[in-house]
């Protein structure tokens, strides 16, 4: 709870919520703060991944970078954020959507959401920052960069890589990957000083109470799409399976269902 105590105990012990919410077990106590309510025709199994994926993605792109109609964009990482990140991009009206990631069966995930172009840094023959850079360039624009790039990795080598892909001058950069304790970010001073924005998100900036129902509406209205991206569901008593698929990159989300 956010005041450190615990409202869960087994025998002596105390346990503690799981993400602070404990959802995988039948009765909970949330703080007040955590709780939004949802309209009751949602299908539960479903609109369960806005709790926290959807949103993050979703919300990375229209409440944190405010991305307008016509920009370009760099996603890095297509797995369960970054493909709502693409998603989130083809709602707001972006024109370019480049997808990047070191495991190729994402490409074909990515075109499903929206992505109109995929590097896989693996094959780039020489560094992946020129290559994104010279993909943006066009007739009227030979400096290029992206408008927006979002890192949903975690990883600190790509999250430089992110922002330095941005435009001169305006480009911002979204970190939403949690990095391992302990590491940090580095670049030149050079690449802000020369105007690209470094920002980072918890939720895609999302205001739970009141955001979490209209992207509940939203599924329900066809605007989003939810279903493909859980590619697995499976018991309590396998919740480990789904750690291991996760782990393995075999799969985008997996609902526990009892
Ligand atoms: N900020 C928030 O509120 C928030 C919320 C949820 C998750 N997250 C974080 O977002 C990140 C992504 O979560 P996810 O569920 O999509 O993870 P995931 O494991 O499903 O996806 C990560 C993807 O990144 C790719 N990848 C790994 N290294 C790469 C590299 N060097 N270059 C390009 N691609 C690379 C992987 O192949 C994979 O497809 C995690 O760090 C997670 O903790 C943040």
């Amino acid at each position: 709870m956010p005041d450190g105590t615990s409202r869960f105990s087994l025998g002596s012990n105390k346990l503690y919520h799981y993400m602070g919410t404990s959802t995988f077990s039948n009765f909970t106590v949330l703080p007040e703060i955590a709780v939004a309510k949802i309209r009751e025709d949602a299908p539960f199994d479903k609109v369960c991944y806005i709790g926290c994926g959807v949103t993050t993605g979703i919300g990375a792109v229209i409440n944190t970078a405010k991305v307008d109609a016509g920009a370009k964009a760099i996603v890095f990482g297509l797995g369960g954020i970054g493909l709502n990140v693409i998603q989130g991009l083809r709602l707001a009206g972006a024109d370019m959507i480049i997808g990047v990631d070191i495991n190729n069966d994402k490409k074909a995930w990515g075109e499903r959401f929206g992505m109109t172009h995929f590097v896989n840094p693996k094959e780039v023959g020489g560094d992946l920052v020129p290559h994104l850079v010279n993909m943006t360039k066009s007739g009227a624009d030979q400096i290029g960069g992206a408008d927006y790039t979002f890192d949903c990795t975690g990883n600190v080598t790509v999250m430089r890589q992110a922002l330095e892909s941005c435009h001169r001058g305006w480009g911002v950069s979204v970190i939403i990957g949690v990095a391992g304790a302990g590491q940090e970010i580095s670049t030149r001073p050079f690449q802000l000083v020369t105007g690209r924005v470094w920002k980072g998100t918890a939720f895609g900036g999302a205001r739970g109470r009141t955001d979490v129902p209209k992207i509940v509406d939203w599924y329900m209205e066809g605007k989003i799409q939810i279903d493909p991206m859980i590619t697995h569901t499976m018991p309590l008593g396998e919740i480990n399976k789904g750690f291991t698929l996760m782990h393995e990159g075999k799969s985008i989300r997996s609902v526990v269902l009892y």
